[in-house]
């Protein structure tokens, strides 16, 4: 489905119905990492999918896309479905989204559920590593990022051919200008840690324990940071640990999803 969001086009997926969930992909992905997730929990929950401006089916937008940006799209696209407040899911750059969304829109969350991700901005080198890709981008297209990426989002002992595929299919619709307005984006982005510790939602963090993207460290320091914070490190997974680990990771979100009474 499409909705005409901030002036540009969303796709997104909205099935089931229940206590709203939201599931924001990262990057250079789309919605479809969290195809296991709609199917599991669209009997029990309303479950909404975007994908990010820029990335997926989902319209380009010129120039550098703060995670606060993507957060005010997310809004709006709530708005539009009229889901009222709900129980936000980001993974990895999604989670980035989360924590700016948290943080702008503390009235419209119910629960933060943390994946793969982690609270702090890039360092100085690893911005400058950001914008060289955005440039390597730009002469020479989105598979500079996608072919980098895909063999790490797994772990490294999944050995599932059909899986890697389908990693590969995730990312293969991202255009350039998105792809480095992604990069641009994540490059200025604000260090978050300073208030995780005024998050007032229940909070579910995720970690997969074979992640070299985000290692499961940083999901550690963040279940700390954040009040009353569950952690769930999840065995035989690698970054893209929701598709890799489905089972695990519905089993984990459904428990707390129950104990927060969402
Ligand atoms: C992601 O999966 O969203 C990215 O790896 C996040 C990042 O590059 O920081």
């Amino acid at each position: 489905m499409l909705a005409t969001v901030n002036g540009i086009q969303i796709a997104y997926t909205d099935e089931g119905a229940g206590g709203p969930l939201l599931f924001v992909h990262g990057f250079p992905l789309s919605r479809g990492t969290w195809s296991k997730q709609v199917a599991a929990f669209q009997a029990s929950h309303r479950v909404i999918a975007p994908d990010l401006r820029g990335l997926g089916d989902s319209e380009v937008s010129p120039g550098p896309i703060p995670m606060g940006r993507f957060a005010k799209d997310l809004h709006g696209l709530m708005q539009h479905l009229k889901t009222g407040p709900l129980t936000l899911v980001g993974h990895s750059m999604g989670g980035y989204v989360a924590l700016a969304f948290a943080k702008a829109y503390p009235e419209a969350l119910k629960g933060l559920v943390l994946v793969g991700t982690k609270a702090g901005a890039d360092s100085p080198e690893g911005a400058t590593a950001r914008r060289a890709t955005a440039e390597k981008v730009r002469t020479e297209g989105s598979s500079v990022v996608v072919d980098a990426m895909a063999p790490k989002m797994l772990a490294a002992s999944n050995t599932d051919a059909a899986m890697a595929a389908a990693v590969h299919g995730f990312m293969a619709p991202s255009k350039p200008e998105g792809v480095i307005g992604a990069l641009l984006g994540m490059a200025e982005r604000e260090d978050a840690g300073a208030w995780l510790g005024m998050l007032q939602v229940p909070t579910l963090v995720i970690a997969g324990a074979d992640d070299t993207i985000i290692p499961p460290s940083e999901s550690e320091a963040m279940a700390k940071a954040i009040p009353g914070a569950q952690l769930k490190v999840i065995p035989k997974a690698g970054h893209l640990v929701a598709f890799e680990q489905a089972d695990a990771f519905n089993a984990a979100l459904v428990d707390w999803l129950n104990s927060a009474g969402l």
